[in-house]
């Protein structure tokens, strides 16, 4: 029912689009793939009317349709939830749900009562933990991708683009989402979802079109496939094999920071742990369940109660971040709209801004230092980036978040904090992202890692400490660290109840 054929798409000197083609039925679910950059959001930003097509054709019914803005796409019944997300700061969560098609009483005027109801019904639907008048800046990224899920279903689309929409999700919020979108294919909805959580795609979609460098070069059946040969279609290489973290126990004198009954509000309650040089903390846990906050006041973010954080052999009470960072502490957050990106500053200002803040001596910075340092970092992560001096929105998701990762490589930390950092993040990226943490944690760097995502916990982390209502619940290592243990976890049950 939807056909596209030879998209092209060119940003200035940059191609995002070169000969993708992509073809589905009515009430199919394929996954669009690809590495960072290779054009997925582009693809689905043109379907949206948000970005315009330099040449290919797009037919709906076989037949030839033109997409110039967001109206023409939704007339044609297409919905998109963005990477992004399109949500308005200063609106409600009702408002933004409704916005341009609130439901018309018999005289034309708008029908509160049916209205509110309406975005009440579908917020419980797919699970969003919000109140109807709530704005944005109050809620957590999970919640955010869910109302930005509800909004596209609101229109009662034939045609669903979801981009990167699991990326904050939870273990348990993804499930609800994978219920309710089996329900709408099973209607004969036709959805596309854009994800780097490879595992998933098995769950929901039948298909994938995997793109590379803006090329649509494979369409393969998911039942007849597995992720290695994705991933080599994706690069273009075949995977290397991940080591294992080794399960070697880092010396128990070590311990680099110790936490103490640490309270904060109702939001962390009693958290005490003790950790050595050079280990990988998973922190694992649905969402809110205490483990942002608590990473976060370790790095003096957020104010503690009562209870004390030594680091290095020293009590320590930052009152800024500023001071953490000072003290050798990084943190780097998948949430780049809020918390990583200078909008307004250019990829090598971005990358170079954490050295900037370690303010250690006061030598004059040069533009060429800063220049020469941010193209060393990309060269090694290959980040795909037109030009240095570009602005840091002209990458793609993923590539900015690879930006926020060279900066604090750039500085070695001797802890880094990191709350959900590959977000969005392509899979081999991801792979080479975790081996960078390994190699930094040998060398003594000590890394605590919050991740909505299991498979990352389980494949980084030495030891998990699972958070359930603003607790610990448990702590998993060596042979424990399994999928099933960490899921049953993550909801409350001991690990002997998940057995049953
Ligand atoms: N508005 C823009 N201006 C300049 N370049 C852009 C713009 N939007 C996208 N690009 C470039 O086009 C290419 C494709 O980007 P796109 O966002 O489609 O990638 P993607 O596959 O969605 O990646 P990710 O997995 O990281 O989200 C990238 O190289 C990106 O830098
Ligand atoms: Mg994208």
């Amino acid at each position: 029912m939807l056909e596209l054929l030879n998209i092209k798409k060119k940003f200035g000197a940059v191609t995002a689009l070169d000969r993708a083609s992509f073809a589905m039925e009515k009430g199919e679910i394929v996954a669009l793939l690809g590495a960072n950059g290779s054009g997925k959001s582009t693809l689905v930003k043109i379907l949206g009317g948000t970005v315009k097509k330099d040449a290919g054709t797009i037919k709906i019914d076989q037949k030839p349709v033109e997409i110039r803005s967001s109206a023409e796409s939704r007339n044609l019944k297409i919905a998109v939830a963005y990477q992004e997300l399109s949500l308005i700061p200063k609106m409600t969560v009702y408002e933004n749900v409704m916005m341009g098609h609130f439901i018309k009483g018999k005289f034309g005027q708008v029908d509160e009562r049916k209205n509110r109801s309406f975005v009440a019904s579908l917020l419980e639907k797919y699970g969003a933990d919000c109140g109807l008048d709530e704005y944005p800046k109050d809620l957590p990224s999970s919640t955010l991708s869910i109302i930005e899920i509800v909004k596209a279903v609101s229109w009662d689309p034939d045609i669903l683009l979801l981009d990167e929409v699991t990326a904050a999700l939870h273990h348990n919020e993804v499930e609800i989402l994978f219920s309710n979108l089996r329900a709408l294919s099973e209607k004969g909805v036709s959805i596309v979802m854009v994800t780097h959580r490879l595992g998933e795609i098995f769950n929901i979609a039948s298909r994938a079109v995997i793109l590379r460098n803006g090329e649509s070069v494979a369409d393969v059946d998911l039942k007849k496939t597995d992720i290695n040969k994705i991933v080599y279609y994706m690069t273009g290489k075949i995977p290397e094999i991940v080591e294992n973290p080794s399960d070697e126990k880092r010396s128990g004198e070590d311990a680099v920071l110790i936490v103490d009954n640490l309270t904060i509000g109702e939001s962390v309650r009693n958290v005490s742990m003790r950790v050595n040089r050079g280990e990988i903390i998973g922190l694992g846990g649905l969402e809110g369940q205490g483990q942002s906050q608590f990473l976060r006041s370790i790095y003096g973010a957020i104010p503690l109660e009562s209870g004390s954080i030594t680091i290095a052999g020293r009590k320590v009470d930052y009152k800024s971040s500023a001071d953490a960072v000072k003290d050798g502490i990084g943190f780097i957050s998948g949430n780049r709209n809020r918390e990583s990106i200078f909008n307004l500053r250019t990829i090598g200002e971005n990358i170079f801004s954490a050295k900037m803040s370690m303010g250690r001596d006061f030598s004059p910075i040069s533009n060429r230092m800063i220049i020469q340092q941010a193209n060393q970092i990309v060269q090694e992560y290959d980040i795909k980036i037109g030009q240095i001096n570009d602005p840091i929105t002209s990458l793609s998701g993923g590539n900015q978040q690879k930006v926020v990762f060279g900066r604090w490589i750039l500085v070695s930390p001797a802890i880094l904090l990191l709350d959900d950092p590959t977000k969005g993040v392509d899979v081999s990226s991801r792979r080479e992202l975790h081996n960078f943490l390994r190699k930094a944690a040998d060398q003594g760097m000590t890394v605590l890692i919050v991740s909505s995502d299991n498979d990352e916990l389980l494949e980084i982390a030495n030891r998990i400490y699972v958070f359930y209502e603003g607790g610990i619940h448990c702590m998993l290592c060596g042979t424990d660290c399994t999928e099933e243990k960490l899921v049953s976890a993550m909801m409350g049950m001991t690990v002997k109840d998940s057995a049953k």
